[in-house]
């Protein structure tokens, strides 16, 4: 690591959901990547075991995907997508349309996670009005969502420390279906639990409460990743669509996470084989390289909105970056790669070692639950008497000494570790992941 990288004053960052004040005390940082692997400043090469934030699904760094952006940065650096248009925005589209399920045919693109999921709402609402039902405005979301960080999407997030600050300027007419996780229940379910699917049916009841008339669409994780990895039990799904369908109310996957092959497809829906009316979509549908969201709707979605006079705006909304030509070369690149080396199938194939690796972990020191489906898996820790934020949790114990003395980088949220790795990771890998992790927990009182 040469000292120029080597930042001499950490205060001017205002930092992004981080303890900055302990932060720019013992700073992890993070100097460069390659492939599986991140390299901290002083030089210590480490497993990302969480693909970044669950976005690098390609590895690091993959050379067909760093051409790519380099030969689009000195072709067309930018082109706006108001009005005008560039080829490569149009086939970004179409090609990203077709790993979609069913006819979710048309695409949106923003710029995050977090403005995909603005813009799934703003089509949800639009969609129903411009058929004569803007009566339509309720969003049903769920307890221990994560929907981003712009105002829609706290709104509708489940996590009440995400929301406190914001409280007074939250987005109205928004409810919540309970969450699925469920510890006496459903501990350390290997894949999908038994348990829970009968929670979809309060979905009949919040409808019911609020009449169908008013509610446009239900928003929900197929796997809440930032939450804690919850699975959903099988067929919660199913129902939650069959009750959509019935009262013609909208079907929001957000698939932020789950898409681009973290569970082994490229998106949850097909692993699922649920068929929503909208999937969000951003992270590793480029690998992370460039900032990218995608929200893709249903034929039949599109179509409504093409109505009106021909000179009429059919959408009031737009980024200026939609579309933006590094993000689309980087998302043109990234599916190359995924589809010519294998990746998806690499994820799929690996899912049950991943599993049967991560589950090897009960009985292990303060681990009173483990969670895995696809490339994800979520061990949650019995927090102890420690009085968190004012003392350091054993997630953050656990964090910490992955990160120094491991030299593994992972998250945690709450009391729940989170792992995730890109999709090449291999077997051996996965051993030194879990070994790693096993011995950090023997440590942390
Ligand atoms: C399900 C889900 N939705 C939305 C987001 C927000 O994405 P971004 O951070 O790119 O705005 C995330 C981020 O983790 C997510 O997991």
């Amino acid at each position: 690591m040469t000292s120029a990288l080597k930042p001499n004053d950490l205060d001017a960052h205002f930092m992004p959901f981080t303890p900055q004040r302990q932060f720019k005390k013992k700073p992890r940082m993070i100097a460069r990547a390659e492939g599986m692997f991140y390299y901290s400043d002083d030089g210590r090469k480490m497993i990302d075991a969480s693909a970044g934030l669950w976005c690098v699904n390609a590895g690091h760094n993959h050379p067909k995907i760093v051409e790519a952006i380099q030969k689009q940065a000195a072709e067309l650096d930018y082109a706006p997508n108001f009005s005008y248009g560039h080829p490569l925005a149009f086939q970004t589209a179409s090609r990203l349309c077709a790993e979609m399920p069913g006819d979710l045919d048309h695409v949106f693109f923003s710029n995050s996670g977090s403005e995909s999921v603005d813009t799934a709402v703003k089509i949800a609402l639009g969609y129903h009005r411009v058929r004569g039902k803007g009566t339509k405005l309720k969003i049903l979301s769920r307890e221990r969502g994560y929907h981003g960080v712009n105002i829609c999407g706290v709104s509708l997030g489940g996590l009440y420390y995400n929301r406190k600050m914001f409280s007074g300027a939250l987005m109205p007419n928004v409810d919540f279906l309970p969450h699925t996780h469920n510890l006496e229940h459903n501990a350390f379910s290997p894949h999908l639990p038994e348990w829970g699917a009968h929670l979809a049916d309060s979905l009949e009841g919040l409808i019911q409460l609020h009449d169908a008339e008013n509610v446009a669409a239900v928003i929900i994780e197929p796997v809440a990743g930032s939450t804690g990895v919850l699975v959903p039990p099988k067929g919660y799904l199913e129902r939650i669509r069959a009750i959509c369908d019935k009262h013609d109310v909208l079907l929001i996957l957000d698939e932020v996470i789950t898409a681009w092959g973290r569970l082994g497809k490229a998106t949850a829906s097909e692993y699922f084989n649920v068929q929503p009316d909208i999937i969000t979509s951003a992270k590793g549908i480029n690998s992370g390289t460039v900032p990218m969201g995608a929200t893709f709707v249903r034929k039949g979605i599109y179509d409504a909105f093409m109505t009106g006079g021909e000179y009429g705006v059919e959408f009031m909304h737009g980024y200026t970056y939609s579309g933006h030509p590094l993000a689309c070369a980087a998302a043109m690149a990234a599916q190359d790669v995924y589809k010519n080396e294998g990746m998806f199938e690499n994820a799929a194939k690996l899912e049950k070692k991943w599993s049967d690796a991560f589950q090897s972990l009960k009985g292990a020191p303060h681990v009173i639950d483990i969670r895995t489906i696809g490339l994800m898996a979520g061990v949650e820790l019995d927090p102890g008497s420690r009085d968190a934020p004012n003392e350091k949790s054993r997630a953050w114990e656990v964090l910490d000494k992955m990160f120094f003395d491991e030299n593994i980088v992972m998250r945690f949220t709450g009391n729940t570790l989170a792992f995730s790795p890109p999709l090449i990771v291999n077997e051996n890998q996965i051993d030194e992941i879990v070994t790693k992790l096993r011995k950090t927990l023997e440590t942390v009182k």
